[in-house]
């Protein structure tokens, strides 16, 4: 995680540079890194695609994705003027070596005109299949052969399964080595997720209290509004286990559930996280039926407006088995854990964008006070809202002001305030973590591996028998009855609003 130090001298090259995510988070996020002085002045994009263009219209491409998408908005004529100066193109087909050869020519070109070999980042944001294409070129073109400067970003999904997880490590690993590696997953670079960090290892309150004894569950729930938008295609060979709860989701029951780490090493922590990881009880396909549900939307309403079901979004197959909802509850095999539930929710076209964390204490072992003054009597909850709203809330009980006792839940907020375009995006810190060489926000390959093999026997249970009841949940609601039930069976409802009003 960044030192305040600006990047060294480094070349990006982005292959995939015309693609929707250079232009909706990679460009806006470098060029708020060099609005916030992070750059150095040795620091060039190299973007690669297939389309034609030239340098300029490149740079106009990129400027339009800049006004549309940055979060500091239109940037300014003069500094536009000077990072525009660094981005080249390069049309280049990927599969052909000779484009590598042209890409080496350019780097060399750079680094003699700044007198410096400068480092060299290659981020992949390209479909799948041609990974491997690049990652063989790169490494025959011995572009990227400085173990200490070069590095490879891979951007999600990694793999399939973990059959495809394996093997794409291997290759990855035949050409670079795993220090070389970023494999990223843009949920670590949100502040309030690195926040937990923070607020877990900053603070002696907390951590006496962040086990078994006192903490009766946690809930982690990501819901989206969007349905699968013009993403219909992946989403089909993918659904919500393989593209969320495998990654965003596992990673934060991970920085949850982590013991304390000795220091803020990138291998410490990546350490701490594999070991919660590999305490996951394993489910076996027997237990998925009872531990894990899964939905998919049908029509709806949203906002007022009607929205179509899963089934009836481009792209996607008419009877489709795909899930855009699944909820499971996981348990952990280690001391600290033992016997707390771990609730994960994610669904698409869900009633409100809204992720949060719920840590629910257990309640007070006896109550001192009659039912009647003690009837609004909740446990404690810490809910770490991670967007839209980003504050950390801790739920007591006080006593209402007046003659009687009257007992009534009370918060304590730590909010980081409303305006979001203050706040770095997820992007920002990562590239930036790239640009310094810190590895602590991605993953290795043995986490990868390890959150594949949690999720593979629901993969397998889920594929093997088709829903029968799919759509199961309309637009707009919160995800199928089989869910509530999931929870309900343990006496415990999701927490669906931000709020302790009403909540048990
Ligand atoms: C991506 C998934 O990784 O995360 C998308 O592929 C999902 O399907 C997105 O919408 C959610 O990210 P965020 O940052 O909007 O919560």
């Amino acid at each position: 995680m960044k030192s305040a130090k600006k990047a060294a001298p480094t070349i990006v090259v982005i292959f995939g540079g015309t693609g929707d995510l250079t232009k909706r988070k990679l460009l806006p996020a470098f060029y708020n890194l060099f609005l916030a002085g992070w750059l150095p002045k040795e620091f060039a994009i190299i973007g690669l695609g297939r389309s034609e263009f030239s340098d300029p219209d490149y740079r106009t491409h990129l400027y339009e994705g800049l006004t549309e998408f940055s979060r500091t908005g239109t940037p300014e004529k003069e500094t536009w003027e000077t990072f525009q100066q660094n981005i080249a193109y390069l049309q280049s087909d990927i599969n052909d070596p000779g484009a590598y050869q042209k890409l080496a020519d350019k780097l060399d070109s750079l680094d003699k005109a700044w007198g410096l070999r400068a480092n060299r980042l290659f981020y992949l944001s390209v479909a799948p299949q041609f990974i491997e294409a690049v990652t063989v070129n790169l490494h025959n073109a011995q572009v990227a052969n400085d173990v200490e400067r070069d590095h490879i970003i891979v951007e999600k999904p990694f793999g399939k399964d973990l059959e495809t997880a394996r093997s794409l490590n291997k290759l990855l690993t035949q050409h670079f080595q795993e220090s070389q590696i970023f494999r990223i997953d843009h949920y670590l670079g949100k502040e309030t997720v690195q926040n937990i960090l923070a607020f877990r290892f900053a603070n002696a309150l907390f951590e006496p209290l962040w086990n078994r004894n006192y903490i009766d569950y946690v809930q982690i729930s990501v819901a989206e509004q969007v349905g699968v938008e013009d993403r219909g295609g992946y989403y089909e060979g993918a659904g919500a286990l393989r593209d969320m709860i495998q990654n965003h989701l596992l990673q934060l029951l991970c920085m949850v559930a982590m013991e304390p780490p000795v220091s803020f090493e990138a291998e410490e922590i990546r350490n701490r996280k594999a070991d919660v990881l590999r305490a996951i009880r394993p489910l076996t396909h027997e237990q998925v039926t009872r531990y894990a549900v899964r939905g998919q939307y049908g029509p709806g309403w949203q906002q007022g407006r009607k929205v179509p079901g899963y089934r009836e979004e481009e792209g996607v197959r008419p009877d489709s088995n795909t899930e855009t909802y699944a909820a499971v509850k996981f348990y952990l095999d280690n001391w600290r854990w033992q016997g707390v539930p771990f609730y994960l929710r994610t669904g698409k076209r869900m009633q409100e964008k809204s992720s949060n964390i719920t840590v629910q204490f257990r309640p007070v072992p006896h109550s001192t006070f009659s039912s009647t003054m003690s009837e609004n009597l909740l446990p404690n909850r810490l809910t770490i809202n991670i967007q839209p709203q980003m504050d950390i809330r801790l739920r007591f009980t006080a006593k209402r002001a007046g003659l009687e006792m009257d007992l009534t839940p009370a918060e304590m907020v730590f909010d980081y305030g409303n305006n979001s375009s203050q706040s770095p995006e997820a992007y920002e810190t990562l590239l930036l973590d790239a640009l310094q060489g810190d590895a602590t926000l991605f993953m290795r390959s043995d986490q990868v591996e390890a959150a594949w093999e949690i999720v593979t026997p629901i993969l397998e249970t889920w594929e093997s028998r088709p829903s029968l009841e799919f759509p199961n949940y309309p637009a707009g609601m919160w995800g199928p009855e089989n869910a509530e039930a999931l929870i309900a069976r343990d006496g415990h409802t999701w927490s669906v609003t931000n709020y302790y009003h009403g909540q048990k």
